[in-house]
């Protein structure tokens, strides 16, 4: 947190944001959909790839905010398996400002101790692509600050696919093929995103109210923020406020608020119900 203040200019009213933040109670990670960059073009009559490449800016703020705050871990939603629909241009556009963020990143992340990692099917990105993206996540590999994770080529159901696949691949190797089961442990283990805790906070930009096949299985108690700011005007008082949204929810994981004691008084004799 004291990072995060100290990048603060005085007088920047960001600041009354941070100060307004629990330290204690910040999430250990944020995934966020990066949404809005055409329709961001389109309202300056400016093609999607204008969009696009606006869109690169609130990535390096974002990810230099959440490493200040020592979050555990953020993923981003940059392409997702359903995006290949997309015009031919428009494809090869985001490639090219993923090498471009790639390259000009790399020394923040290794001055900020992120470690990079890819989430989705990679090997079907185009090759100078793919070499790239794995050359920056070998450099950082090292790293022990924030993991910075960017969902490319990603479905959550392609990654459930390649989970149980994976399981399947193990067990056949072990020979345990036979008696192999499967509890919620060896799924998560076998995610793109295994090792890492589920992400608290979902962030959407540009107002969609859907999760578009992004991390089906680690959002199942995230809380949601949904902003109608596109992704290329996402700044730092956006993400400040989506936290303080998010520390102002009552996470009950499907329990009740408050202490065992205080469960236990509500428990009250319901007229004409059976005891259990
Ligand atoms: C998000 O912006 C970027 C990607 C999906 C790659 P969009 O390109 O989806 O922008 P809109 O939704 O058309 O405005
Ligand atoms: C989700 O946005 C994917 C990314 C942000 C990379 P889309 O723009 O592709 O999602 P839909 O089509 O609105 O659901
Ligand atoms: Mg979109």
């Amino acid at each position: 947190m004291l990072a995060l203040l100290e990048s603060i200019r005085p007088g920047d009213p960001d600041r009354e944001l941070a100060l307004a933040l629990d330290p204690e109670r910040l999430p250990s990670h944020i995934a966020i959909i990066m949404d809005g960059n055409g329709r961001w073009a389109r309202q300056r009559s400016l093609p999607r790839a204008a969009g696009h490449k606006a869109g690169v800016d609130p990535v390096r703020m974002s990810v230099e905010c959440c490493a200040q705050m020592r979050l555990r871990a953020l993923t981003l939603y940059a392409f997702s398996v359903e995006n290949w629909k997309r015009p031919r241009a428009e494809v090869e556009t985001l490639w090219r400002l993923l090498r471009f963020y790639l390259h000009r990143e790399l020394p923040l992340l290794q001055e900020n101790n992120i470690r990079l990692n890819a989430l989705g099917r990679i090997d079907a990105l185009p090759g100078i692509v793919r070499d790239d993206l794995e050359e920056c996540c070998l450099r950082t590999s090292r790293n022990t600050g924030m993991n910075l994770n960017l969902a490319i080529n990603y479905g959550g159901r392609a990654e459930l696919v390649d989970a149980f696949n994976r399981i399947l691949d193990r067990a056949r190797l072990d020979g345990t093929l036979g008696r192999l089961t499967i509890d919620e442990e060896t799924i998560s283990n076998s995610l793109y995103t295994r090792g890492m805790p589920d992400p608290d906070l979902l962030i959407r930009t540009s107002g969609e109210m859907r999760v578009s096949n992004f991390l089906l299985w680690q959002i199942a108690y995230a809380e949601l923020y949904v902003t109608d700011t596109l992704w290329p005007d996402f700044r730092r008082s956006h993400l400040l406020r989506a936290i303080l949204d998010y520390q102002k929810r009552d996470r009950r994981f499907g329990g009740l608020t408050g202490s065992p004691e205080a469960a236990e008084e509500r428990l009250v004799e319901v007229a004409g119900v059976p005891e259990a």
